[in-house]
């Protein structure tokens, strides 16, 4: 069978990897991939909302058997919706169950609606709402853009005056264009991170082993956030009942009110979640796979990845027997200087960027592209994702380390704690 992989990033060529393990698939296709990708199948043109109908017609004609959405943006769009009445099974929401990612007022509202356990918050659309807004909630608040803002659109503030400020660069479009035009303000919370990765089907879901991001740009948690600088899987602070805490109190009410807000979900519900002093709590939903973490969460997946896509669209995703390696797996991301702000792009990278040295090591491709020359240059922020399996996490930072440092470009820069140091908890302690 022909599946298309949406995207250009490190999670869907880590997707597009898996998916060329699997014995029933024939093709690969990438729309529009990236270097790494077009060593498994053919590339398509990029997709974007003027051209779903052709894409949708493309899919139809070449008897594609399934579409894997990595992305928001085309969830977001309704790529899903016109997939699905053509008749192709696709991987991925529609865009009314899109929207508790692309708007962030609709997730707060769905989270108050269905009591599931967030952050205090206020939703604006006006500077003259500040004032009122912000009596109600404590001193240190986190400033939100409503809208899609390729996850910079959050701004930590300390005091009420600094949230003003910030509030009104996005109320007056200034900081995020239209994304910034209703805001959410919230309290501040404070624990460690964990992204729950859940598959879903109406209320059938199957949780994903769970991982861990790294956020700030720096190491100690130092820096502007960006889309992620490395991630790790399994968590190290989740066991087996935290997992089901978080089944019971989060995942299960939001498949709940999903059904009863009459959204019919089927792809992946990722959970964005603050282990505070009070429990889990919701800092934000994804209507995707996570990246950086679905590079090593995938790369620990034993078991055939279209086994997961045609349960998900048929019998749920739970009737699928996935296994999944035992050990742990690491993702180092490199990234360009500048970034997130503004990453220097068209510098040659050196060094082997294909060959699988081992199966256990792979490096995925996010910002990169081909030169005219042939050769593979810098295209975007976040440029590879070096993946390791290892028996234990420290076995799979050294591997990722050491493969990331035989890879070369100008401005390359990574962090150098990536599985050494968690969310607001300082290193993380030795597994012996
Ligand atoms: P979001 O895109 O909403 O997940 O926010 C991006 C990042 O900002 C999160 O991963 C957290 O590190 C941080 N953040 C968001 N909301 C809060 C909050 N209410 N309290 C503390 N940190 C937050
Ligand atoms: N790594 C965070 C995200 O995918 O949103």
């Amino acid at each position: 069978m022909k599946i298309v992989v949406v995207g250009s990033g490190g999670r869907e060529h880590a997707i597009a990897l898996q998916l060329a393990r699997s014995p029933r698939v024939s093709e690969v296709i990438s729309a529009p991939g990236n270097p790494g990708m077009s060593r498994l199948g053919a590339c398509w043109p990029a997709i974007s909302k003027s051209n779903f109908t052709e894409f949708v017609q493309r899919c139809s004609e070449e008897s594609v058997a399934h579409v894997v959405i990595g992305p928001e943006a085309p969830l977001v769009d309704g790529l899903s919706d016109l997939l699905r009445a053509a008749g192709i099974p696709c991987f991925g929401p529609d865009s009314k169950g899109a929207l508790l990612e692309g708007s962030k007022a609709f997730a707060k509202d769905f989270m108050q609606r269905h009591e599931i356990p967030t952050a205090l918050s206020s939703t604006v659309d006006h500077v003259d709402q500040l004032p009122a807004a912000l009596s109600t909630l404590p001193e240190r608040v986190v400033v939100k853009a409503s809208g899609l803002a390729a996850g910079k659109g959050v701004i930590l503030c300390e005091d009420h005056q600094q949230a003003t400020e910030v509030a009104t660069g996005m109320l007056n479009g200034a900081l995020f264009g239209d994304s910034g035009k209703t805001v959410v303000i919230e309290e501040m919370m404070e624990g460690p991170e964990v992204s729950i990765l859940a598959v879903v089907n109406g209320e059938d879901a199957l949780l994903l082993p769970p991982a861990q991001d790294h956020k700030p740009l720096g190491d100690g948690n130092t820096g502007p956030n960006t889309g992620g600088m490395g991630a790790f899987c399994p968590g190290t602070f989740t066991t087996a009942e935290d997992l089901d805490l978080v089944r019971r109190t989060i995942v299960e009410p939001s498949l709940q009110g999903l059904i009863k807000d009459g959204i019919d979900y089927s792809g992946v519900l990722y959970v964005g979640i603050m282990w505070t002093q009070e429990g889990p709590r919701v800092l934000e939903y994804n209507c995707r796979l996570g990246d950086p973490e679905t590079q090593p969460v995938l790369l620990r997946m034993k078991t055939d990845f279209v086994d997961l896509l045609e349960a998900t669209a048929t019998s749920g995703p739970s009737t699928a027997s996935i296994q999944w390696d035992p050990r742990s797996a690491l993702c180092l991301v490199l990234a360009s200087d500048g970034y997130p702000e503004n990453p220097g792009k068209g510098q040659l990278i050196s060094g082997d960027l294909f060959s699988e040295i081992d199966d256990d090591v792979q490096v995925f491709h996010a910002g990169t592209r081909f030169a005219e020359t042939g050769e593979v240059v810098v295209s975007g922020g976040r440029v590879l994702g070096v993946t390791a399996l290892g028996e234990d996490l420290e076995e799979a930072r050294l591997k990722a380390y050491s493969r990331a440092d035989q890879i070369h470009f100008e401005g390359k820069i990574h962090r150098s704690d990536i599985g050494a140091y968690r969310w607001n908890a300082g290193p993380i302690p030795s597994e012996s």
